[in-house]
């Protein structure tokens, strides 16, 4: 499966990436400004975080058609490995619908539902997000508009992806994963919450501390 960091703190990217295989970051405009970093400065830093390596993924901001399809050239034609993310909006699908037919490639974001999340990946995006905290933070049920729209996709469309997005916790993401999610994005928090278990430091400690107390030689 791919996990992707969903941030625009460079330094965080760097620490996780040295190590963990990091598949992309993904952003969005107000991930950008709390870095307050420019997207065209951001996004080589980024690339350079991750060694070189790396999806990138950044959203269009205009609101209409001709300006969506404009940020998205200018994306697409300044940075490599980008995939362009469009809501799926009635203008977003004719962006993304118009895009495809540039081979231009779209992650369909702002999805809390899963027809919607379809319509995005059959009008010709690549990826798709469903927004998992957001969807419950409404009174709905995250995993399994994930679930539904996984279902779908297999059906109607086996060669697009599913990208999960927008967790506040470990508990959503593995949630995610226990359902056959292939693709999540994590913000740097989330992420080192999965290792942040002081009975883990601990364990560890007492092994060499064990093996020290019976041994005066090396161990190996
Ligand atoms: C992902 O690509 C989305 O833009 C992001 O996960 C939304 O997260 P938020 O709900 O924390 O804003």
């Amino acid at each position: 499966m791919k996990i992707l960091l969903d941030t625009s703190d460079v330094q965080a990217i760097k620490r996780i990436a040295a190590t963990f295989p990091v598949w992309g970051v993904t952003t969005n405009p107000a991930i950008v400004a709390t870095g307050r970093v420019q997207l065209f400065d951001l996004l080589p830093a980024i690339r350079d975080a991750l060694g070189g390596k790396g999806t990138l993924f950044a959203q269009v901001i205009s609101s209409s058609v001709e300006g969506m399809i404009t940020d998205a050239q200018k994306l697409y034609e300044r940075v490599d490995n980008l995939v362009v993310k469009v809501p799926v909006t009635p203008k977003g699908l004719q962006v993304i619908k118009e895009l495809s037919a540039q081979n231009i490639p779209t992650l369909a974001t702002a999805v809390y539902g899963s027809a919607q999340g379809l319509l995005g990946i059959l009008a010709g995006a690549k990826y798709v997000s469903p927004y998992v905290s957001r969807i419950d933070a409404q009174g709905g049920n995250g995993p399994e508009v994930v679930s539904e729209l996984q279902s779908l996709l297999s059906m109607h469309a086996p060669e697009s992806e599913l990208i999960a997005a927008s967790f506040k916790s470990p508990r959503q993401a593995l949630e995610c994963m226990l359902i056959g999610c292939k693709g999540i994005t994590l913000s740097p928090e989330v992420f080192d919450l999965f290792l942040a278990d002081p009975a883990v430091a601990i364990a560890v400690t007492q092994f060499e501390e064990k093996w020290k107390g019976a041994f005066s030689t090396d161990y190996l």
